[in-house]
């Protein structure tokens, strides 16, 4: 338990020395009692040491209690303040009520009626200071639920439509890998006619079956994720993973003139997981790299290395790097540095998740000017490959 043993504070502001010494000694054994001798002095008293209650004389010299009234509830509309009025002065006590005082006791004042008028206003004060902060804290919260809200209620129409839009993309995705059979076929009629020809062309055409079944597949998770069923997991040796997700890149290289090397030392390492997520998820940071180089010059490198029980898949390039307020907020759903049409600021979100999902991490390390480097560490579940089978 935390006990407080501050006690209330209550500022006396009265040009008289006598009201201002009978008060303190009245109030000192339950109270901390600071004196001001005037307005200008009460109001800087009050500033610094946030009393519970102030006892003030409405006449003094110069600025009357009137005036100080004004000011004070200027800067602090919570602090009780009581009037010391003198006798027959009824309407400037009034007055004082209508300014914002919580109650005037005439001079002399009964001893007894004013201790009981301190415990009731020090405590009025201290009530309506917690009411405020919790107004405020309730305030915040409020404001937090209705972001949270807005951003899940985004995400969850955008879940609806991508599932609506992974459902719809598997028929025509059926239909292209029925013509490529048949095109297969065709091809295979056509073998003595191509010559050399027909294994380059055979070649090309397994590359293209291979990624609509990947497309096919993809949409299918899509579906299954919006229903919170990420499907089962099952060993994915590193390597295949590697080279699909190479051969799923290589041509978006081609495209935008990038020089990519490898570096692969996988130790035939498996992971149990998604094939289609993992392809996925680093196919994204790839996408990142390849958007943030120069054509011509850029270089992206993947390298893999196995050790610790982990793997750890880094992505180099040397593209534009990162300020640390964009490496800050790159994870954030929806934020992105592209123009419109280009990024939706959802890709590192995917990969996050996906590793996430697969007892992973991501760090990133990024410089403006020089380049980032993406580094994707995943658990394995076996050392070997050939140990599984
Ligand atoms: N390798 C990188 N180099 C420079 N900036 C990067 C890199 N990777 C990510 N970023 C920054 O992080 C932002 C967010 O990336 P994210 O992949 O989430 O979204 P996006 O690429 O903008 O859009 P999307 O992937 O949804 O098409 C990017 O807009 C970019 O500013
Ligand atoms: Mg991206």
């Amino acid at each position: 338990m935390v006990c407080s043993t501050e006690r209330p504070k209550i500022l006396v502001i009265d040009d008289e020395i006598g009201t201002r010494e009978s008060l303190r000694f009245l109030l000192k054994n339950d109270y901390d009692v600071i004196c001001a001798d005037c307005v200008d002095r009460g109001v800087q008293q009050a500033r610094e040491s946030h009393p519970d209650l102030i006892i003030m004389d409405i006449r003094m010299p110069g600025k009357n209690g009137i005036q100080g009234l004004r000011e004070l509830r200027a800067q602090d509309a919570l602090t009780s303040v009581i009037m010391l009025t003198g006798f027959g002065a009824l309407e400037t006590a009034q007055e004082a009520i209508r300014l914002g005082a919580n109650d005037y006791v005439n001079k002399p004042f009964d001893t007894s009626a004013m201790l009981s008028l301190a415990s009731r206003f020090t405590q009025r004060s201290h009530m309506e200071r917690k009411r405020v902060r919790m107004l405020r804290e309730l305030q915040d919260m409020n404001s937090r639920l209705v972001e949270d809200l807005a951003a899940k209620e985004r995400l969850a129409n955008l879940g609806q439509t991508s599932a609506e839009f992974a459902h719809d993309l598997r028929n025509p995705l059926m239909i292209v890998m029925g013509y490529i059979n048949m095109l297969d076929q065709q091809l295979a009629k056509a073998r003595d006619m191509l010559g050399n020809e027909f294994e380059q062309a055979a070649d090309y055409l397994e590359v293209i079956e291979k990624n609509l079944h990947r497309c096919y597949d993809l949409a299918q998770l899509w579906q299954n994720a919006n229903k919170g069923d990420l499907g089962q997991f099952k060993p994915v040796p590193v390597a295949s993973m590697i080279e699909d997700l190479v051969m799923s890149v290589e041509p978006l290289m081609a495209a935008a003139d990038v020089t990519m090397e490898y570096s692969i030392e996988d130790g035939g390492a498996v992971i149990n997981g998604s094939h289609a997520q993992l392809v996925r998820a680093i196919h994204n940071v790839i996408s990142n790299a390849i958007d943030a180089v120069t054509p011509g010059v850029g270089v992206i490198r993947l390298s893999c290395i196995y050790s610790d029980s982990f793997v750890e898949i880094k992505v180099t390039d040397n593209g534009s790097g990162m300020s640390p307020e964009v490496l800050k907020r790159m994870f954030e759903p929806y934020y992105t540095t592209k123009p419109k049409g280009k990024g939706t600021g959802l890709g590192t979100v995917i990969a996050h998740r996906i590793v996430e999902e697969h007892g992973g991490t991501i760090t990133v390390t990024s410089a403006v000017g020089s380049g980032t480097t993406v580094g994707v560490k995943l658990p394995v579940m076996s050392e070997s490959v050939s140990a599984l089978s």
